[in-house]
């Protein structure tokens, strides 16, 4: 018996309900499209080959198909005739006769998972059947098609919706739609298909009854969990799905040994990974390709996208995404972290800061209020409180550098591109547009000038001049009668 596995996507359907000009199977929950998480399900079966058959939007959905993976085959149904002709237009896609199982199923049910439809087509090549649908018991099952029985409690049909009687409607037990089947069989069957049913459509679902009339074994793979063959059509179910996803991702990190304090408020893609003894906090979310290493904090209220952050770091009220957070580092409260940064060992990326494509050495500090743009910090540099790196003529960015254990003064302005010694100081309020050689104190606020009584004489009678004026008679100025410039 070949054990050859050929995977058919049906994804020709129009989502009308999404109301979107986005393709339905392109929406998006826990970080992927369900397209995405459907071809990632597949891969439990280790398929040959894989057909997905699109056809609304074909262009996106076929555009989508490619990026995720180029091998799999795209077969155009130009009219939705039904699932049956669906297959069909796949079994035709593919030409050469297939052996083996062909597994069926949809592109829009995104919690399945691999270990299902592993289970599923392993428990057929088992029981050697033609046919195996995987089934399940819903309490409310208007709409499926349902799994007809015989007194022995044999499969003998899967009954529509819209043809079935009073008594079958009454049942609860329901096909998901995803079945396994027997290549040579289903060729076969679904060549003999026809229309003659309430909704004139090629029902794929006939072929149950086509293989009981050969005598031919078929059977149901009872699934427990319904979420995983439950299906979206609209906003709010792509709502309700998307939050039993992220309970499902939540739940599997906690089993690994992460401490989420508030899994409501903690949002994980599917591609995220965390160490043992990661911390979340509440108001949380993990986007993209982030990995957090082990014993690191993240959040509270922290929005991480395909960031990379190191063991042992705090990540504390960040917005941020593409950047590479050093172990032991800390970062926040309230940072922005835009792409392009590193930031390096213990370093540190303070309240109300910036940075973009800039490096950060092991240990340096930018404590407060900056925006770092385009920039290389060295090691242990520390950077004055209200410091902008001024990156950008107007029609180029340039690149700076601050040396290893420079310090540079509380409002300092880096015009761009500027090179700031290993070692070298600079002063408060200075606005450095040339180099600084390594060990040097550059300063370039011009002295102070101090007008004695100019409030007085130039405000008589304000509260201003007021207030000078007593603090005057308390204590005399040592100035007066200095005029300056003179
Ligand atoms: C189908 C099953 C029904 C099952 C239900 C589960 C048939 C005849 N019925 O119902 O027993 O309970 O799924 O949801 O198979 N599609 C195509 N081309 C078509 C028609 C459908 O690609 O011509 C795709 C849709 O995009 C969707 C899937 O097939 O992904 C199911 O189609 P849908 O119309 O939702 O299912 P029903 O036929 O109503
Ligand atoms: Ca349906």
């Amino acid at each position: 018996m070949s054990t050859q596995v050929t995977v058919i996507v049906l994804a020709a359907g129009a989502g009308t309900r999404m109301k979107s000009t986005r393709a339905k199977v392109l929406h998006e929950l826990g970080g992927r499209s369900m397209l995405a998480h459907a071809l990632a399900a597949t891969a439990g079966v280790d398929p040959e080959r894989t057909v997905a058959v699109i056809g609304h939007d074909r262009e996106q959905v076929g555009g989508a198909i490619a990026a995720i993976d180029t091998g799999v085959v795209q077969a155009v149904q130009t009219e939705q005739r039904g699932t049956g002709h669906a297959v069909a237009v796949a079994l035709d896609a593919l030409r050469e006769p297939l052996t083996g199982t062909v597994l069926i199923t949809y592109a829009d049910v995104p919690l399945l998972t691999a270990d299902t439809l592993a289970a599923l087509v392993h428990d057929h090549r088992t029981a050697a059947r033609a046919v195996t649908i995987l089934s399940s018991v819903v309490a409310q099952p208007a709409g499926y098609g349902r799994i007809v029985r015989d007194g022995a409690g044999s499969v003998v049909a899967i009954r529509e919706h819209a043809d079935a009687d009073d008594a079958e409607r009454a049942i609860t037990e329901i096909n998901s739609g995803i079945l396994a089947v027997d290549a040579e069989f289903l060729s076969r069957a679904v060549s003999g298909l026809t229309p003659t049913n309430a909704q004139g459509e090629l029902y794929l679902t006939d072929i149950v009854a086509h293989a009981v009339s050969e005598a031919l074994p078929v059977g149901a793979h009872m699934l427990e969990d319904m979420w995983q063959t439950e299906g979206v059509n609209d906003r709010a179910q792509l709502a309700r799905m998307g939050a039993e996803l992220n309970r499902r991702i939540t739940a599997h990190w906690m089993a690994e040994g992460v401490t989420i304090v508030d899994p409501a408020t903690t949002w994980i893609d599917s591609a995220v990974t965390l160490a043992r003894d990661v911390t979340v906090l509440p108001g949380t979310q993990l986007l993209g390709a982030t990995t957090v290493d082990q014993g690191a904090t993240i959040g509270p209220d922290t929005t991480l996208r395909n960031i990379e952050v190191g063991a042992g770091a705090t990540v504390v009220r960040t917005h941020g995404s593409d950047t590479v957070i050093g172990p032991g580092a800390s970062v926040g409260p309230f940072a922005y972290l835009r792409p392009g940064g590193e930031i390096g060992e213990s370093a540190k990326v303070g309240t109300f800061v910036e940075i973009k494509n800039s490096t950060l050495g092991t240990g340096a500090k930018i404590p407060h209020l900056s925006y770092v743009g385009d920039a290389d910090i060295g090691e242990g540099a520390n950077i004055g409180a209200g410091t902008i790196f001024a990156n950008y003529d107007g029609r180029t960015k340039h690149r700076s550098r601050i040396g290893r254990h420079a310090r540079t003064g509380s409002d300092n302005t880096f015009v761009a591109p500027v090179d700031i010694g290993d070692g070298a100081f600079t002063g408060a309020g200075s606005t450095i547009r040339e180099d600084v050689p390594a060990g040097a104190l550059a300063v370039t606020a011009g002295q102070q000038r101090t007008m004695s009584g100019w409030v007085q004489r130039k405000h008589p009678g304000s509260a201003s001049a007021e207030a000078a004026q007593e603090a005057h008679d308390e204590q005399p100025d040592p100035h007066d009668g200095d005029v300056p410039g003179e």
